[in-house]
């Protein structure tokens, strides 16, 4: 049973669980203003940094059309945190093969983790209609 005492305290922890998690307006970490995207680190550079033994962060923008860095090489095995955000419009972040697809907003940082086990050359689409060059916006990450 609930009684007003258990209701109360119910209530205390949601509002301090809310703040804890963040839920109520996002960290400057997690929003930038998408007009500085470009000049804002560490997305005004781009690419790699290793993070671990064999692993990297992928810091990459996605815009009209096409996506920064343009190509990447990682050794096998390696796990790729990538972030990614958008100084313009709406785009899709799709590496086939892989369970890597998010949706890439304008100033918000998405993010998704893979382990690239076999060599080859993989793909990154967009996958959200984002104008007229929309079909042609790819890259390629090369595993090696
Ligand atoms: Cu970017 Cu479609």
């Amino acid at each position: 049973m609930l009684g007003a005492g258990g209701l109360a305290l119910f209530i205390v922890l949601l509002c301090v669980n809310a703040f804890a998690m963040g839920m109520a307006p996002p960290s400057n970490m997690e929003m930038i203003d998408p007009e500085k995207v470009t000049e804002t680190p560490p997305f005004d550079k781009p690419g790699l940094k290793q993070v671990g033994d064999n692993e990297y962060d992928a810091y990459m923008t996605a815009f009209a059309f096409g996506f920064s860095p343009t190509k990447m090489e990682i050794p096998v095995g390696a796990t790729v945190n990538f972030h990614v955000t958008s100084p313009d419009v709406i785009h899709g972040f799709q590496i086939p093969e892989t369970n890597i697809n998010f949706m890439v907003l304008p100033g918000h940082i998405s993010s998704a983790t893979h382990t690239f086990d076999k060599p080859g050359e993989y793909l990154i689409l967009c996958n959200e209609y984002c104008g007229a060059g929309h079909q042609v916006m790819a890259t390629t990450i090369i595993v090696k």
